[in-house]
Parts: C-alpha cells; structure tokens; sequence
C-alpha cells in the first residue's frame, strides 16, 4: 500500500483517505465522495479495529460484509477508489495491544469515559494507518464527533501532515443517524429509535432558552419512559474542550451529546445547539 501510494504522489495525485470499519452505508459513502471530489485518489480502509471495543461481544458481533462493500465503492468508482482491507496481523503482529493516549483531556470526557480504552484504540490504529496511507486529506464524520475531535488533536499532538476534515452526520429519512450497528437492531428497536434524534431537535430548542441543567433533567425523564431505549448519557459540552456546559456563554459554541441502548446495541448521536 504505502509502495503504491507513492508512486501516486510522486506523480501529483492528492490523497484523500476514509478509514472506516466496513459495513459501509450512505454516511460512509458521503466522506469518501467528498474525497473523490477534493482529491485524484481516495483510499477507504476497511478495519474492525480490535482495540478500540471495550466490549468483546460487539467485536464478535460487529457486522463484516467486504465484498458488498467492496462492489458499493466500485459503484461509485472504479478507478479512484483504493480499498485498503488489511489483516489484524498486518496491523498488530502478534501484540494486539493499544498505544497510550493523550488529547488534552478530550479523552476523559463523554465515549472515553464509558467506553475505558476506546480512544487508545482508535488513536492506535488511526496513527498506524496514517503512516500507511500518508494521506493528503482525511475524512471523517460528525457523526463520532468526540473522534472527529481526538484526531484534530493527535494529529497536531504529533505533527502529523494530514488536514482533517469534518463531514455532516447523515441521516436515515426518519431521523435516525446512518451507523453500521443499525443493522443489528431489532424491528421493534429500528422503529422507535428515531426517538433518539427527535429528542436532540427538541432539546436544541429547550436549549434556547433554559440551562443544559434543566434540558438535561427533561431528557434524562423523557427516556425514563420508553421500555425499549436505556440512555446512557445525555450532556450538553463545548464543541471544543468537550467539558460539559456550566454557565451558558453566548461566545462559545455548544453540542449536545447522547448514547442510548437499544436492547444491546449502543447507539451515539449529536447535535450542534448554537
Ligand atoms: P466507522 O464507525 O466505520 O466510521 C467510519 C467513518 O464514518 C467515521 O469518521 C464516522 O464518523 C463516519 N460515519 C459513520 N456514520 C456516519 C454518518 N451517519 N454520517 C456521517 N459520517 C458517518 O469511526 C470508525 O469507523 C473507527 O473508529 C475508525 C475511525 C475507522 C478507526 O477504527
């Protein structure tokens, strides 16, 4: 891979890069057009990084579908698109085994908080792939925006020559934010966790004129009765630090952020609120 990207630079080709962990569907497919239409090749990695799941069964479970991705991307393009699958041998060798993370303390908050480890993965795999790839542009969504985040700062953490970009969350036509994990939802689950989202646009509009305290408190209760959803966090922080708002300031932008169970599927979602 690396061979082949340079050969490609050293000719004036800019790469853009999507790293994903396959079962690709129309979020996925949003980044990597962005990067065909900002960059001569894109190249799409195709990885269900063990290190970054805290939880073995969602690993087992993950679902796995390379030739359907594959033939998706093909349909897109067939000669721009460079599919990088490797092995966990390839990546790992014999030590699958995380690096140690820090990003300023965005690590703490929210995901790094409940999932233990999960950004060390993701900062793992995302530096080894870099290296790989040396991409020009990397592309990646709001959807995991506390990811979005982490990799603004490792990559200015360790001078790393890539500009990252940040791409809109989308969404199914009812709402529900696209994930590779819907997929394992139960119908009753798919139907109602549109839920979800519908609480976030209301939320926004609380937020207009109540304290996050306040919202926080009309989520926490508008969960509390739906039998089908368990809400893991609801917090309302800044875009930047992702420290969970105090006073509100009309200088600083906020997001509000949420992870719901659907029976065993974890779902996240965001919203921008000013
Ligand atoms: P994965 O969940 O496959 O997501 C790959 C990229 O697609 C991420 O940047 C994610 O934010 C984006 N994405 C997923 N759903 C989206 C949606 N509905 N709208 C817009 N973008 C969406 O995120 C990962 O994989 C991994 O952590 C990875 C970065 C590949 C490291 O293993």
């Amino acid at each position: 891979m690396s061979n082949h990207i340079s050969a490609l630079k050293a000719k004036g080709n800019s790469i853009g890069f999507v790293p994903t962990m396959g079962a690709l569907h129309a979020g996925h497919m949003s980044l990597v057009k962005r990067g065909l239409n900002e960059n001569n090749f894109v190249v799409v990695s195709i990885f269900v990084n063990p290190t970054q799941f805290d939880n073995q069964d969602d690993l087992i479970k993950y679902p796995r579908t390379l030739e359907a991705d594959v033939a998706m991307l093909k349909d897109v393009s067939d000669n721009y698109i460079i599919v990088y699958a490797p092995n966990v041998k390839d990546i790992y060798d014999d030590s699958i085994e995380a690096d140690s993370f820090e990003y300023d303390g965005l690590e703490h908050q929210m995901e790094g908080a409940f999932r233990p480890g999960h950004f060390d993965g993701v900062g793992t795999i995302v530096k080894r792939l870099f290296k790989i790839v040396t991409p020009d542009f990397a592309y990646f969504g709001e959807k995991d925006f506390q990811q979005l985040q982490i990799i603004k700062k490792l990559v200015a953490l360790h001078h790393i020559p890539v500009t990252i970009v940040g791409c809109p969350i989308l969404r199914a036509e009812d709402g529900l934010a696209m994930s590779s994990r819907n997929a394992r939802l139960t119908p009753q689950h798919r139907e109602i966790a549109p839920i979800i989202y519908k609480t976030l646009q209301t939320a926004k509009t609380k937020f207009g004129t109540k304290s996050a305290k306040v919202v926080s408190e009309w989520v926490e209760k508008a969960f509390k009765n739906q039998s089908l959803l368990e809400l893991e966090y609801f917090i309302i922080a800044d875009e930047s630090t992702l420290k969970p708002v105090k006073r509100k300031s009309t200088k600083k932008s906020y997001r509000a952020f949420i992870a719901v169970y659907a029976g065993d599927i974890r779902l996240i979602d965001n919203i921008a609120l000013n």
